[in-house]
């Protein structure tokens, strides 16, 4: 089954052509991430515009690829291999979902073929079902899901394709939110520095500040988070002592790691999962993967991260995700309306 998936929930416009949710074809990703640096911010406006521009032209591109990489002669030949559309219809912007969602059903029309709603937060996690190098990952079921993003901080439990509970998560900031609003105290980035962060505390071998900040709610029976008493700390640490940059990086990332793992693995152990999924763009951070990864091994748990390019916004875990609810029948395709498939900036991954 091949599907188009769409994904336009922040500041990426993406499409992607994806078989039997594991076998990516292609994928485009444009960003107007340049433009937000020069803000400092995200300006949900510049967004959504940089969408109306950006998202005819990614889905042409990648119907040429396809066309490309199947050396066919003509455009049309590709429509007709396309199974079933999939798009973000949440959680995101509001302006930016439009584009995607309005774009997603002119194309299901014209293909004259299904449209498959589905959850970013969803679509994160099944970055880890893409074939790499030839090996199809057999994820066992029930799983823990650690969902780091830049808007989110979840522990889902996942008993089934399209089976989830929400365990905890953060009462505050996201962790990739802590990640860039430190970078930025530190003169890293104005915009999304959270990989710069990581890169500047890789420069510090030893950790010779270990414990001056605080581990938050580490020691805490529950599964939530809090990050924002962490950034607070770090800012008076940056203020109030004359610390390098990398050392005070490599105290932030020891204090978010440590966290997310030991809570992590207490739901791990306390849920008996065969596995632990990552997903979001912070699972792009190697001391937090690899620390997850040997934490798992002590239990006998398979650890799943997905590749490094699928750990940001892209659509082709958005067509992965779609293929699985509609191989598990999440929905009855053949009653739901388009008019019934709406953005909606504020779904949480149970909705
Ligand atoms: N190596 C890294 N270490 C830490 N953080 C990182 C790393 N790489 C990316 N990030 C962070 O990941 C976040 C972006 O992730 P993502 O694109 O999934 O978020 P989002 O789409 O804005 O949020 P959501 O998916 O919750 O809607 C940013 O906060 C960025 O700084
Ligand atoms: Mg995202």
């Amino acid at each position: 089954m091949l599907i188009f998936g769409i994904e336009t929930s922040c500041d990426e416009t993406a499409a992607a052509i994806v078989e039997d949710g594991v076998n990516e074809i292609c994928s485009v990703v444009s960003s107007s991430k340049e433009f937000h640096e020069k803000t400092g911010g995200i300006v949900p406006e510049v967004a959504a515009r940089k969408q109306v521009e950006s998202i005819v032209p990614v889905i042409s591109e990648c119907f040429e690829k396809y066309k490309e990489i199947k050396g066919y002669e003509s455009i049309e030949h590709c429509y007709t291999d396309i199974d079933a559309v999939a798009v973000t219809i949440g959680p995101g912007l509001l302006a930016s979902l439009v584009v995607g969602v309005e774009a997603a059903k002119s194309l299901a029309l014209f293909l004259n073929k299904p449209l498959i709603p589905v959850n970013h937060l969803i679509g994160h996690l099944y970055g880890n079902y893409l074939v790499e190098e030839g090996v199809t990952k057999n994820i066992a079921f029930p799983a823990v899901a650690l969902l780091v993003s830049g808007g989110h901080t979840e522990l889902i439990l996942i008993k089934n394709h399209g089976d989830f509970e929400y365990i905890g998560g953060t009462l505050d900031d996201a962790v990739g939110e802590a990640y860039d609003k430190v970078a930025r105290l530190l003169g890293l980035s104005q915009y999304l520095g959270g990989a710069l962060l990581s890169k500047k505390a890789q420069e510090c071998k030893v950790n010779k500040i270990k414990g001056k900040l605080p581990r938050p709610m580490i020691d805490q029976d529950n599964f939530d988070f809090s990050f924002s008493g962490l950034k607070t700390a770090t800012r008076r640490l940056i203020e109030n002592e004359k610390i390098p940059t990398e050392v005070i990086a490599r105290e932030f990332e020891d204090a978010v790691v440590e966290v997310l793992t030991k809570k992590t693995l207490n739901a791990v152990k306390k849920f008996s999962v065969k596995s632990l999924l990552m997903g979001g763009g912070v699972s792009a951070n190697l001391h937090l993967r690899e620390t997850l990864g040997r934490e798992c091994e002590k239990v006998n748990v398979k650890f799943y991260a997905p590749p490094l390019r699928l750990c940001t916004d892209n659509a082709v875990y958005i067509a992965s995700a779609a293929y699985f609810m509609y191989a598990n029948e999440q929905y009855d395709f053949e009653k739901i309306k388009f008019e019934d498939i709406q953005p909606n900036p504020s779904l949480g991954i149970i909705d």
